[in-house]
């Protein structure tokens, strides 16, 4: 008995100690770069320059594992950094002792001796003297993926989906991860890649991406989730933001399509009839007077686009109000979207982009319209290159919000 257990640890033991080490270079490149660059300005977090020095080693574990820890121990240099960042809480990493050394080792290697990331300007006006403190953030590096955008004479159209040009253009293939850096977030990924092309001309650039999903998702009820994908740009080019949606001082510009919103403009807005048919609701006040008395027994049997179309949108104070995310007619099914930061995320007032989709043999195939000089400040400007970085929503495997898969930074390079 005892010979089987001892038999049965050791080769329980077995795949932890055939699982590979990850080395800093892995581990700072897929997790640290999301908030930190080193020596490149600060992101979410602060430039990593150096930083090495500035703690003991064991101090420096302890934070990388769980920096909320120490917080909330009470550590004065933890507690100092934390506030300095406006409280924006570290994620706690699952590494190793080993893999954090590695994860420092590189931090060392790639270190410069200049260790300042603040520029002071002066401003002098005739009364006072003004001292202006800006954050440099990180400028252009070249990404490892690379997207050549094909210069086009025609005009680009997100529903020419057939046009012989896309055959034309070489595809890019994107590896997607699972956003686990961030709560909310996602364990496994069930989306490997992406295949994405792009074509210009002159004013407009299109998008064009495919991927599979054999499941259809189109709607969203109580646990259920549409399926979407979405294209983030630095809005300046010479200032590149961390790629999770930006940071302080550090802008993009997200277009975000969505299967329940491609749903509505293909088949009409679904109402709540229709994911419910037996739901009964009681008639809002107000509304009596406008339906005829066949109808006054349930608000239900009352279709959102009839109240749009007759103007009787008082209990719907969002449609109301022109509250994008409350439309019912829509004809586009994307989202322009600004957000300087995790949970900043706000939909624009300017929606220009424009999007069309479709679901066939397994695959989902979306393309994205946008300018390349909107003129709109919060919005991506380009002269001949950019950086996109991309998002995708697996609805039933509950992906919604943060919990998504992703890709970095790629660069996007106009032809010339
Ligand atoms: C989601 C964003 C995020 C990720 C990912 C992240 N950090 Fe941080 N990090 C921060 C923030 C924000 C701070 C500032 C302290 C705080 O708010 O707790 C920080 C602080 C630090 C500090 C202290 C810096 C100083 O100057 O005192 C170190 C060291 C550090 N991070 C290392 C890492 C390493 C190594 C990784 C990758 C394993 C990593 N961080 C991943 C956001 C992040």
């Amino acid at each position: 008995m005892k010979k089987i257990i001892i038999f049965s640890i050791a080769l329980m033991s077995l795949p932890a100690l055939t699982l590979a080490q990850k080395s800093g270079d892995q581990i700072f490149k897929s997790v640290c770069s999301a908030c930190h660059t080193i020596g490149k300005g600060k992101l979410v977090g602060p430039d990593l320059n150096g930083v090495h020095a500035k703690y003991p080693e064991s101090w420096l574990i302890s934070f990388i594992r769980s920096s909320q820890t120490m917080v909330k121990k009470g550590d004065a240099k933890a507690v100092k950094i934390f506030n300095e960042y406006n409280k924006i809480p570290m994620p706690d990493n699952n590494l190793t002792d080993a893999e954090i050394k590695n994860v420092i080792n590189y931090i060392k290697q790639n270190s410069t001796v200049k260790t300042t990331t603040t520029v002071t300007t002066e401003t002098k006006t005739e009364t006072k003297t003004e001292t202006v403190k800006e954050t440099k953030v990180a400028p252009w590096t070249p990404s490892d993926i690379s997207i050549t955008s094909k210069k086009v004479a025609t005009e680009l159209n997100a529903r020419d989906l057939d046009n012989s040009m896309w055959q034309t253009v070489s595809a890019t293939n994107i590896p997607l991860a699972a956003q686990n850096i961030v709560y909310p977030n996602l364990h496994e990924t069930s989306l490997a890649q992406m295949s994405v092309k792009s074509v210009y001309n002159g004013n407009k650039v299109a998008i064009w991406m495919e991927w599979n999903d054999t499941s259809k998702d189109v709607f969203v009820e109580v646990d259920q989730f549409s399926d979407q994908v979405a294209i983030q740009l630095p809005v300046d080019v010479n200032n590149i933001p961390s790629y999770m949606m930006g940071n302080a001082g550090g802008y993009v510009h997200i277009i975000h399509w969505k299967a329940v919103w491609q749903e509505d403009c293909e088949n009409g807005f679904r109402d709540v009839k229709d994911a419910y048919p037996n739901a009964t609701v009681d008639i809002y006040p107000g509304q009596e007077s406008q339906l005829d008395r066949s109808r006054k027994l349930q608000s239900i049997n009352i279709r959102a686009e009839e109240m749009v179309e007759k103007g009787t949108t008082f209990n719907m104070p969002g449609t109301a109000s022109g509250n994008f995310m409350s439309k019912i007619k829509r004809q586009q099914p994307v989202e322009e979207a600004s957000a300087v930061g995790f949970g900043t995320l706000t939909s624009m007032e300017d929606q220009t982009a424009t999007g069309w989709a479709r679901h066939q043999n397994g695959k989902w195939t979306v393309c994205i319209i946008f300018d390349v000089n909107s003129g709109n400040k919060y919005k991506a400007a380009m002269k001949d290159k950019t950086k996109i970085a991309f998002a995708v929503w697996d609805g039933n495997k509950e992906n919604i919000g943060g919990r998504k898969h992703y890709a970095q930074w790629a660069d996007l390079i106009l032809e010339k």
